[in-house]
């Protein structure tokens, strides 16, 4: 008999979004995250599995989590992993996005991890590339595995993601950190709740599947988790707020917004965190209720199961 064709449960080439995945290609990539949880604890922890293989770090942005966990994944995988530096590199001279990926195909990595400043931009590339490619956040659009990461610590947590009352609170309109977890948690059958003034939640997210609130008590009353955003300042032209003063006043996270939820509601943060702006320091640092630090441990198994199951993919594809 003639041996069946392999088919991978995640059968796409690149990871792009959360956006259109189905509930066994998520929970594919969330169990393949939790065995690596196991192996990061272990004093040796590092597998050949991607022995041969190049991981390159683009970064149009700036970051500490996103690109310091996909360094140690590929590493603790044993690729090869190289951070380009876009600060000091011929973007500087004016060269495009989409020239600096062209050349840097040409050298034939197996996995570029992108991060960049305009939504839509990560797809664009992943068409003028040969390799896989990994959104590690493009504008506002979507950051797969920051989503993927908060829904492992969730899941390893409460031990489900299905039924929880899940709050996200702050800059919904600018945050793809939002708009990835609204995908995700939607898809897995968890109730998202939407919390932030008017002028932060964008028009139409009553059609995402999520219950709007304006008024955080109303918004975290009995909810499981609380998910905190940033203000992204960086995205913002105009005023979203009269002040960063009020805003905390009325939707910074303190004990007695906080009182609402259930009482053992986790707090999280996919950070950086501004302290006293979104978040009261007190609280942040509540390790009986805040799985901030947690998050980022979760953040290097997911990267590692998603290296992983595109480099597998590959290489189904190259034995074809
Ligand atoms: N680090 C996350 C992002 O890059 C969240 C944030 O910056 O506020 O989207
Ligand atoms: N959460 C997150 O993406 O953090 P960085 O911006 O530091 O990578």
């Amino acid at each position: 008999m003639a041996n069946s064709p392999k088919i991978s449960p995640y059968p796409h080439r690149h990871l792009l979004g959360i956006e259109g995945l189905s509930v066994q290609e998520i929970s594919h990539i969330l169990e393949k995250s939790d065995e690596y949880v196991d192996q990061n604890r272990r004093a040796d922890k590092k597998t050949d599995l991607l022995h041969g293989r190049t991981v390159i770090n683009l970064f149009f942005e700036d970051s500490t989590r996103t690109r310091t966990s996909f360094e140690l994944a590929g590493k603790r995988l044993s690729a090869d992993v190289i951070n380009m530096s876009v600060g000091s590199s011929s973007v500087n001279k004016g060269e495009t996005l989409i020239d600096t990926a062209s050349t840097l195909n040409a050298m034939h990595p197996d996995v570029l991890v992108v991060r960049a400043g305009l939504s839509g931009a990560v797809q664009l590339l992943a068409e003028k590339v040969n390799c896989a490619v990994i959104n590690a956040g493009d504008g506002s659009h979507e950051h797969p595995t920051q989503a993927l990461l908060d829904a492992l610590t969730i899941q390893r947590r409460r031990g489900k993601l299905q039924g929880l009352n899940i709050a996200i609170c702050g800059d919904i309109l600018h945050s793809r950190v939002a708009r990835s977890n609204i995908y995700l948690l939607v898809t897995m059958g968890a109730q998202v709740r939407l919390v932030a003034p008017m002028t932060l939640i964008p028009s139409g997210a009553e059609n995402l599947g999520v219950e709007v609130f304006h008024d955080m008590k109303a918004g975290l009353k009995d909810c499981d988790i609380v998910m905190m955003l940033r203000l992204q300042n960086e995205r913002m032209q105009g005023n979203f707020f009269p002040s960063t003063r009020e805003y905390f006043h009325f939707f910074g996270l303190n004990y007695e917004k906080l009182s609402v939820a259930k009482p053992d509601a986790l707090i999280m943060h996919p950070g950086p965190a501004n302290r006293g702006v979104e978040i009261d320091s007190e609280v942040a640092d509540d390790y009986s209720r805040s799985v901030i630090r947690e998050q980022v441990e979760m953040g290097v198994a997911v990267r590692m199961a998603c290296l992983d199951i595109l480099s597998n993919n590959l290489q189904l594809e190259e034995a074809k």
